[in-house]
């Protein structure tokens, strides 16, 4: 396999994933690839390395250009195991250290047993020859020990996760690929994996923003160079919490009446001109339910109750919601019953811990809905639409 050149010296030696089709539980239908990068200098670097399953790949690419021999220092941005898994094999064969930050000295050991590592600080410049690495620890990125490494001269941003996507190409750029896909994928990898460290963003931005940046290269899918502008700008929109005005209601249903309750207030939200996506759980997958989410100013979360609880499927989403913490959006809660009821109760506590503002009385309709009780659907996303309108 062959390495692919970035620019002048660096190159993409990463592993191609097509068909992964979950990523700890977040749904990747377009599979990913984990990138790591070949700097020829003095001194030879390789940035991160993969997922071991994938190290031949990642080698015969590296072989393209040099002897593995030939590299003397490994950077690890991340330790988390689809880049750092194969950090052993890689160190075996290479001979090369590891640098990385304090805590990556931790967890790499911690993580993947004695390894020859150096610790690297917030800031520290590392001349390798003709250039110079820059490294900026970004903690809580998703990670404790998470950095990007900045290549000066080339203004080259090796970002790790951050700006990733889930998703796998034949193409290394972002002015080679659909944009929307890209930015569909972007927002699905910020939803399920960044979203609760928007304030470790806002951080980090503060750290890149006035770097002149040529390439992001991250770790996960397209490299930007051509519309760096437009991914900074989701990041940094996403990070503050920005939304649009659309409402999404998700909802599972046993005999059909929770979902006639979310097809009316869908169709009361439409009614004001307020664009609104209805999708039923047992069709859609937690991670789709997410990127949703991270763009809409309302959300209602609808249940049948079984067994006095929610059902499966919204118990899923839900408590999946709370560790992703999309705080800052409205919340309405719904669902039809039979004697007891119970799954109502349940979804608040999570949105609620999730930090979503229940701004709607709930509404809970007993066995099948009457045209009484679909009138009342549609008045609440009435509601709804009225309230986010600007
Ligand atoms: Fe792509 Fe947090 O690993």
């Amino acid at each position: 396999m062959e390495a692919i050149q970035i620019c002048e010296g660096i190159y993409w030696v990463g592993a191609l994933d097509w068909n992964t089709r979950s990523f700890h539980g977040y749904s990747t239908p377009r599979g990913t690839s984990y990138n790591a990068y070949l700097i020829l200098d003095e001194r030879n670097v390789l940035i991160d390395s993969v997922k071991s399953p994938f190290l031949e790949e990642m080698m015969s690419r590296v072989r393209s250009v040099i002897d593995p021999e030939g590299i003397d220092l490994i950077v690890s941005n991340h330790a988390e195991g689809d880049h750092a898994s194969g950090l052993p094999a890689t160190q075996r064969i290479t001979g090369a250290e590891i640098l990385t930050s304090k805590k990556g000295v931790e967890a790499l050991r911690l993580n993947y047993g004695e390894m020859r590592t150096k610790e690297v600080s917030d800031g520290e410049e590392l001349c390798i020859g003709k250039r110079y690495l820059r490294f900026l620890e970004t903690p809580m990125l998703h990670w404790p020990e998470s950095m990007f490494t900045y290549a000066v001269e080339d203004q080259v941003l090796f970002s790790m996760d951050a700006f990733g996507q889930h998703l796998c190409s034949s193409k290394r750029f972002d002015d080679q690929v659909d944009m929307c896909t890209v930015m569909e994928e972007a927002a699905a990898y910020y939803a399920n994996i960044v979203l609760p460290f928007s304030n470790q963003v806002k951080k980090a931005y503060e750290k890149v923003k006035d770097l002149p940046l040529r390439t992001i290269a991250t770790s996960h899918g397209i490299l930007w160079r051509s519309h760096i502008q437009d991914i900074v700008g989701a990041y940094v929109r996403w990070a503050g919490g920005e939304v649009e005005e659309r409402v999404l209601v998700v909802y599972d249903t046993m005999w059909g009446s929770t979902r006639k309750m979310a097809e009316a207030i869908g169709e009361g939200v439409r009614s004001q001109g307020v664009p609104v996506l209805v999708l039923c759980l047992s069709a859609t997958e937690r991670s789709v339910v997410m990127r949703e989410v991270l763009r809409s100013r309302a959300v209602a979360v609808g249940s049948c109750t079984l067994n006095n609880g929610m059902f499966p499927t919204v118990a899923d989403v839900t408590s999946y919601m709370r560790g992703l913490r999309p705080k800052g959006r409205k919340a309405a809660v719904f669902g039809s019953y039979g004697w007891g009821g119970g799954a109502s109760k349940a979804i608040r506590e999570n949105l609620e811990a999730a930090g979503l503002e229940l701004s709607y009385p709930d509404l809970e309709l007993r066995y099948a809905p009457t045209k009484e009780g679909l009138d009342k659907c549609i008045a609440l996303g009435v509601e709804m639409a009225k309230s986010i309108k600007s």
